[in-house]
């Protein structure tokens, strides 16, 4: 929490996730221009809760987003969200950027080091439109494609180059091996949102979401069950 000259807190602005029930959880939703990971292993609905927290912003708060996936092409992403009942486009205001379209437009920078390709990038797409919100996904696969030689510095630089820009950042990564180990990335990022799968008797799988880390906020780092419902998202007490 930032504090005046008075020694009064100043009043942060939130971005709502419109996770049902996790907002009051986490004392109101994520300060804006948060740099947040959102860990877990794969299948545990990372890129869906992004994507969710994105199309709610634009749809609901009017905050245009930006999503650069580089796992998926923008196709597939936009397929599978829209399985998940999330049909309606907003054209530029919710933008869906993926590897080929980045690749395409930079032809001419292939030897320069990929982060710089990729903020080169950011910057261009930023210059048109002003986004709020910007999801990469995923950091496993920019840490692939730039050969990152000293982690702790380019990650350092990449988050405050995010934060100068003012957009609040959802950085998709992988879990490690134990989530109570922060790593790197994780004690350079204002906040950390794990999501997880949890074994419950001797079929059930239930879904599970937790706030490790979230600067400035009082939030619960308790463990909620997740369930994505008819294109909601919602918790409930983890039993
Ligand atoms: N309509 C749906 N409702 C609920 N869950 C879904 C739906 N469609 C897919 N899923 C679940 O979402 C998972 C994939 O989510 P995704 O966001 O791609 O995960 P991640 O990015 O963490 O790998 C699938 O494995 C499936 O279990
Ligand atoms: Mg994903």
């Amino acid at each position: 929490m930032d504090y005046t000259a008075y020694g009064e807190p100043v009043m942060v602005k939130l971005l709502k996730t419109y996770i049902r029930g996790f907002d009051e959880e986490i004392g109101g939703g994520i300060p804006l221009g948060h740099v947040v990971l959102v860990t877990g292993s794969p299948g545990t609905m990372k890129s869906t809760l992004a994507y969710n927290i994105l199309y709610n912003a634009v749809k609901r708060d009017k905050m245009s987003s930006l999503y650069i996936s580089l796992e998926q092409s923008s196709r597939s992403l936009l397929f599978q969200m829209v399985r998940c009942g999330m049909k309606e486009t907003f054209g530029d205001d919710l933008l869906i950027v993926d590897l080929a379209k980045i690749r395409k437009q930079l032809d001419e920078a292939r030897d320069k080091p990929w982060l710089e390709i990729l903020r080169k990038h950011i910057q261009y797409i930023i210059a048109k439109n002003r986004y709020q919100i910007i999801v990469i996904d995923s950091l496993p696969v920019l840490e692939i494609l730039t050969r990152m030689e000293n982690k702790r510095t380019q990650f350092f630089h990449f988050f405050e180059w995010l934060r100068d820009l003012k957009l609040t950042s959802f950085i998709i990564t992988e879990i490690s091996d134990d989530p109570t180990i922060l790593r790197d990335e994780e004690f350079l990022a204002d906040g950390v949102i794990y999501l997880s799968m949890k074994q419950v008797g001797e079929i059930d799988i239930h879904r599970r979401i937790r706030c490790i880390k979230m600067r400035g906020m009082d939030h619960s780092t308790s463990q909620f069950t997740l369930e994505f419902k008819k294109n909601e998202f919602r918790v409930t007490r983890a039993i």
